[in-house]
């Protein structure tokens, strides 16, 4: 499976992938009142609630410099071999990281292992992205589709009482994940907003180029405003964004 090397891609993270206030608040619901909290696949620390005890679990260097000062410390691992006991905190979360996961499955058995309580897991429904993405991203979106599980295979690898909430991507959405631009495609021509997002690191040369300059063209044709201008006006986007939530088993 191809393989992202955050310690060469991840060094603008912190800048353009900040946590969303209204997505962080429906994470932190279904977190419930757990006072231990343990963040896997951490990053810059985006999403983790500021109210409790937070430990975090990060493997790239790279990205666990990005951390605030007074962030939560970061233990250096991977999500497949968790260094906790079973139990060990009362909740876990992952956001946007389980399609890093070499498989997936490992590190979801691992979040239920540890956590007494609630297991919160922030990804997305690639068929479900924008429809302009899913044109303009085709190239891309090949190489991500085996990389990310489908959400209802996190849910299963979960198992206890999983339900599957849809979330909003807000127009204005501060976290730079690629669907956060569903209503602003000029923002991907920016090389450092795309930085920012894994899936262009994974792309043979000369692809990249090719998909911005056909996304500028059309931009500056009109051609997608005449076929997806209708975005402009909204305020949602009800697409890929899902958050996977398993209670206690
Ligand atoms: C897109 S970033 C998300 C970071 C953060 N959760 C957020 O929402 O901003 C994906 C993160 O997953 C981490 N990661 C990659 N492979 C991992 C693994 N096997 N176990 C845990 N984390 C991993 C990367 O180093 C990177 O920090």
């Amino acid at each position: 499976m191809p393989h992202v090397d955050y310690e060469q891609y991840g060094s603008g993270y912190a800048r353009h992938r900040r946590a969303d206030p209204r997505i962080a608040a429906r994470i932190h619901a279904a977190l419930g009142d757990a006072p231990t909290v343990l963040n896997v696949g951490a990053g810059a620390g985006s999403y983790e609630p500021e109210d409790r005890w937070v430990l975090a679990i990060e493997p790239s260097a790279t990205m666990r410099a990005q951390r605030a000062p007074g962030a939560a410390p970061a233990i250096a691992a991977r999500a497949e071999a968790l260094p906790l006991d079973d139990g060990a905190v009362d909740a876990a979360m992952a956001c946007v990281t389980v399609h890093h996961w070499e498989p997936p499955a490992a590190g979801l058995a691992e979040l239920r292992r540890v956590a007494r309580g609630a297991v919160v897991v922030l990804t997305f429904d690639l068929e479900a992205l924008p429809v302009w993405q899913q044109e303009y991203l085709a190239e891309g979106l090949m190489i991500e589709r085996p990389r990310f599980p489908r959400v209802d295979a996190v849910a299963a690898a979960l198992g206890g009482h999983t339900r599957i909430a849809r979330i909003q991507t807000p127009s204005d959405c501060v976290d730079g994940f690629l669907e956060a631009f569903w209503r602003r495609p000029e923002a991907l021509l920016d090389p450092a907003v795309r930085a920012a997002q894994s899936m262009w690191a994974l792309l043979a040369p000369g692809v990249e180029e090719r998909i911005v300059g056909r996304l500028a063209a059309a931009l500056d044709s009109g051609a997608w405003d005449a076929e997806h201008g209708h975005l402009r006006t909204g305020d949602t986007y009800d697409g890929a964004l899902r958050l996977v939530v398993s209670d206690a088993t």
